[in-house]
């Protein structure tokens, strides 16, 4: 199959969106732009487009999809025991990050929710993502438009090497804004809780709705909860190919235990380094010239702009995956506001590797 990219402009918008819609019409698959990852999306009310996207994908029948919509009324004709706090939050923040999770209706198929009797819904802040959706019919089913167990897709680029020759189109509209996936909501279920971090945070919640909200136990992902309830999170998640080791601690200790590490090498493939912009010369500096070869440095955004590691994570992750490197170290992140869920994401790729570095003097 022929994978047809458009590159959406102001004047080709309405057209290359009616164009893929009448593919999902036609019960097939177009991959497009949201605000926090591309979207691989099929028609979330025929189960056979559900079928379909779990084939692309290579991912596990029994972990299910969200819906995607772009009218707040559409909500009430897929999911049912709305509370008005959720009704709140919407008003809030859709379009926008959030997904929220409800007791389903009939119309939605057993496929898009992999058996399950809820169904997640969210609105995207993404104008093609929203003209796509309406010129669907209005409900689109997407994962993250990338290989099962890759790093989701924050470029076009990312999505046509996974999903070139399978699909049939995909909406190029560049770099996504936020780079990670949106924050899952539970309303299903008597306490509200948040089954995947994300952009919007818990505090963020909290402020509307005047409640209190806590993580689902499995979030962390150590947990011995074997049964999450969003299934995907028992999944590994996210692995590059090279071994990757979180290094926490201050950042001059990491930059110090960086420099002994690329000293004690002995292996012939380069050593992949993952680093905060501020923090790259000075370990530059600390090294010779030979040093320098035996390495791959990679920056992770800068600590004055938490919003960056979202921004980069996936695609630096990418780009090791096409190097040749075998092991990967990289400095953590401060878990708090957004590096909550992007330190989510980077552990799960590490296989929660962390080396704890303590002060030397
Ligand atoms: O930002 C996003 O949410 C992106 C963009 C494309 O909208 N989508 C995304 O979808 O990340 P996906 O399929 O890669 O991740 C959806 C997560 C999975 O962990 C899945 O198990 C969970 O949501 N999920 C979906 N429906 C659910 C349900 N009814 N109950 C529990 N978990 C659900
Ligand atoms: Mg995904």
């Amino acid at each position: 199959m022929e994978t047809k990219v458009i590159k959406i402009t102001d004047e080709n918008i309405i057209k290359a969106c009616k164009e893929a819609g009448e593919i999902i019409k036609c019960g097939g698959l177009v991959a497009f732009p949201t605000e926090t990852v591309y979207g691989l999306g099929g028609d979330g009310l025929n189960p056979e487009s559900s079928k379909k996207i779990y084939a692309a994908k290579g991912r596990p029948s029994d972990n299910p999809l969200i819906i995607h919509i772009a009218d707040f009324n559409d909500l009430d004709k897929i999911a049912k025991d709305i509370p008005s706090k959720a009704c709140i939050l919407a008003d809030k923040y859709w379009p926008g990050p959030l997904t929220m999770r409800f007791k389903k209706k009939h119309s939605v198929p057993d496929e898009t929710t992999g058996g399950l009797d809820t169904v997640a819904v969210r609105m995207p802040d993404n104008k093609i993502a929203l003209e796509f959706i309406r010129a669907a019919g209005g409900f689109i089913a997407a994962p993250s438009a990338n290989k099962s167990g890759r790093p989701s897709p924050t470029k076009a680029e990312h999505v046509y090497d996974d999903m070139n020759g399978i699909i049939p189109m995909i909406l190029d509209g560049g770099q996504v804004g936020i780079g990670i996936e949106s924050t899952i909501v539970d309303f299903a279920e008597g306490d509200i809780s948040i089954l995947r971090p994300g952009y919007i945070t818990p505090k963020m919640i909290e402020e509307v709705i005047g409640e209190s909200v806590s993580l689902d136990p499995s979030v962390d992902g150590v947990s011995s909860d074997a049964h999450p309830k969003a299934p995907g999170m028992k999944y590994k998640h996210y692995a590059p190919k090279a071994e990757l080791t979180i290094l926490e601690g201050e950042s001059k200790e990491v930059v110090s235990y960086m420099v002994s590490l690329i000293r004690k090498d002995k292996g012939t493939k380069s050593l992949g380094l993952m680093i905060k912009k501020e923090n790259v010369d000075t370990l530059l500096s600390n090294l010779t010239e030979e040093e320098k070869t035996k390495i791959i440095i990679k920056t992770i955004g800068s600590a004055k702009d938490p919003e960056s590691f979202a921004h980069e994570l996936y695609s630096v992750l990418r780009e090791f995956d096409e190097s040749d490197v075998e092991r990967i170290y990289t400095e953590s992140i401060e878990k708090k506001g957004i590096g909550v869920a992007v330190y989510n994401r980077l552990v799960r790729a590490a296989g929660h590797e962390v080396i704890k570095i303590e002060e030397t003097e």
